[in-house]
């Protein structure tokens, strides 16, 4: 083992400390975590635990999640650049504004928003629960969905409602190749094509599958075909590729000199910053207090309802 693996599995055990990662984190970070999950999981994780440092190895919003659920205990990110640009799309002032206009409307927010966002917002949801919690108001109720208008727009057609969606989009997810789907499919005509709903429609319609981090993951390890087309991040195919093996997964690419779809604020945090935010507890998550108190009302309404509809336990 490493020095540095031996190192924050010491200082974890000290400082009773929990390593939560996404899915998108270099392989490294995904094998020392406590808990590797998408969003969602993630959420319900930081929820339940019972550590008092909580090592949140994403981006920002979800170590703002983690705070908001937890306000009395440390969550440190290993870097504090690592934004999102779902996030970035929708700025407090902007977003307060652009609800003015709706004013008797709903809001449910992706979780990939900030804490401001979360606090003008009636629910969160995840990519692992979004049709379900806007299933959960009645068909005619008056919707507004943001901050992606990929997953907005997917389950708008999934569900035929007509959500009024905010205009923000994830850079990794938005630019992958319509072409370069079409001629995957054509030289691999045995392989399933399996995208993330934050694509675009021209992807997500070619899908043979869709769905959240751990929805994609889950479907590699039961369904029976031998080879994938995956049209998401490419952090995502290590837990694929260590659950089966003998299974091939060939990464949608954004275009034709790049086949790599690293999210850049992801790939942000190493091992060493790692490290150093267990070492130093910082950079630690700092939020108002009316913020917290404003934000968790969505996000505990998100859990309750992916609890009773028994998406987490
Ligand atoms: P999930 O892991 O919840 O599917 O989200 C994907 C993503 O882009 C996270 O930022
Ligand atoms: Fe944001 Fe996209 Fe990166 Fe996820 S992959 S953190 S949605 S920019």
């Amino acid at each position: 083992m490493s020095a540095i693996v031996n190192e924050i599995n010491e200082l974890r055990k000290q400082k009773n400390a929990i390593i939560l990662a996404h899915y998108y984190q270099v392989p490294e970070i995904q094998d020392i975590a406590d808990y590797v999950g998408d969003s969602l999981g993630l959420a319900q994780q930081a929820a339940q635990t019972n550590a008092d440092i909580i090592v949140f190895a994403g981006v920002h919003f979800m170590a703002e999640t983690a705070k908001i659920l937890n306000p009395h205990k440390k969550v440190v990110l290993p870097d504090l650049e690592a934004g999102c640009s779902l996030a970035a799309s929708a700025p407090e002032d902007d977003f307060r504004a652009f609800l003015q206009k709706y004013p008797d409307h709903k809001v449910i927010s992706y979780i990939n928003c900030t804490a401001a966002v979360k606090t003008m917002s009636d629910v969160i949801c995840t990519s692992g629960n979004a049709v379900q919690i806007v299933e959960s108001y009645p068909k005619d109720a008056k919707l507004i969905f943001a901050p992606d208008k990929n997953l907005g727009g997917y389950i708008n057609r999934l569900t035929g409602r007509d959500m009024i969606l905010w205009d923000g989009t994830c850079e990794v997810h938005d630019i992958l190749s319509t072409e370069a789907v079409i001629k995957l499919k054509t030289d691999n005509p045995d392989a399933k094509l399996i995208a993330h709903p934050e694509c675009k429609a021209t992807v997500l319609e070619l899908a043979d599958f869709v769905g959240s981090t751990t929805a994609l993951l889950n479907f590699t390890k039961k369904d029976t075909s031998q080879k994938y087309i995956v049209a998401t991040e490419t952090g995502i195919l290590h837990k694929m590729q260590q659950a089966s093996p003998e299974k091939s997964f060939l990464i949608v690419p954004s275009d034709e000199t790049c086949s790599c779809n690293d999210c850049p604020y992801m790939k942000l945090n190493t091992m060493e910053k790692l490290l150093n935010a267990l070492k130093n507890e910082q950079p630690a998550i700092e939020l108002p207090e009316d913020v917290i108190e404003k934000a968790k009302i969505p996000i505990e309404r998100m859990l309750e309802i992916s609890a009773k509809m028994g998406l987490i336990k």
